[in-house]
């Protein structure tokens, strides 16, 4: 069989939109930019003639500055545009804001935005690459390749692999996209946190649900552990955070007593002393420095594969 060179969509709108042989061949292209970025010359030509914004409705640090980072990088020209300072704020709409900045000759959009969907419409009316970089509470595709990416990294194959997510499930866009991506290339997930914070769908996805965090981890070869999403949550779900912390915390002390080896996760940003104590984060179970370096390799995957469909340059990288 020959191996897929080309993604098989235009745009990244979500997981579950690409072919395991999409991540694959994501994963392929990023283990050579992985390679890129550690040289003293970290850029590469491959993005010259490419125009790319960055278009960022939500708040954002870390995926803001790795996306800038992965077109620089890719020597892509880049616009960045944050709603808090536009005329957004002034009552223009999505469509005119993404027309207006189309208008400046813009080839690819990388857009965060708090409507779920937002990336679908958009798709509908421009003709750039659209790269969800999270809408709301439905995908996060980048984060979950990066994070799959970085399991791979410790534990080889995927398949059959046990994955845990912890925490609120409910809101995260994080969750989504990692259930999707990592059955897709063959693992089993299991999800652990207050039966509030779980969507009741779960089962139709062939997930299962451990209310009780010590049985989860002694199930699993990878916890990733999530955020409580407390900006998405207009009523209250868990009664206090200490309370959460109490019984979904995980700490360093949890981890050692375990008789095997565990990877610890966690996209960031993290709540030090809710979600994971600050003696967990920064153990030797944790590969959260990884996930982010590991995020940049992957965005230039993503986006080099996706200018190639648009037949921009391919040859060197
Ligand atoms: C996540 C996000 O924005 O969904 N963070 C990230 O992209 N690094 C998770 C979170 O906000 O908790």
């Amino acid at each position: 069989m020959t191996k897929q060179q080309e993604l098989s969509t235009k745009h990244l709108l979500g997981i579950k939109y690409i072919t395991a042989s999409d991540i694959n061949l994501i994963f392929d292209t990023a283990i050579n930019f992985k390679e890129v970025i550690n040289r003293p010359i970290k850029k590469v030509p491959s993005l010259r003639d490419v125009t790319i914004a960055n278009l960022f409705f939500e708040n954002s640090t870390r995926t803001k500055l790795s996306f800038e980072l992965a077109e620089k990088r890719l020597s892509a020209d880049v616009v960045n545009f944050s709603s808090s300072s536009s005329s957004v704020k002034k009552g223009e709409t999505l469509l005119d804001t993404v027309n207006n900045i189309l208008s400046m000759k813009v080839d690819m959009v990388v857009m965060r935005h708090p409507a779920p969907g937002a990336h679908f419409f958009l798709s509908n009316h421009i003709d750039a690459n659209i790269i969800n970089a999270g809408d709301g509470t439905h995908e996060h595709p980048t984060q979950a390749l990066l994070d799959a990416f970085s399991m791979k990294e410790r534990l080889g194959s995927l398949n059959n692999k046990n994955i845990l997510i912890v925490g609120d499930i409910m809101h995260s866009r994080v969750a989504l996209s990692n259930i999707f991506c990592l059955q897709k290339l063959g693992a089993k997930v299991k999800v652990c946190g207050p039966p509030t914070l779980i969507p009741k769908n779960l089962p139709s996805l062939g997930v299962e649900v451990e209310y009780d965090v010590n049985k989860a981890l002694q199930w699993c070869d990878v916890a990733n552990v999530l955020r409580i999403q407390l900006e998405r949550q207009e009523i209250k779900y868990i009664p206090t955070l200490r309370e959460y912390s109490q019984y979904y915390g995980i700490s360093k002390q949890m981890l050692d007593s375990l008789d095997k080896e565990i990877v610890l996760m966690h996209p960031g940003p993290i709540n030090r002393g809710v979600e994971l104590s600050s003696d967990a984060a920064d153990s030797h179970h944790s590969i959260i420095l990884d996930q982010v370096e590991n995020g940049v390799a992957i965005r230039m995957a993503v986006l080099y594969l996706l200018a190639a469909k648009r037949g921009v340059n391919k040859s060197e990288n």
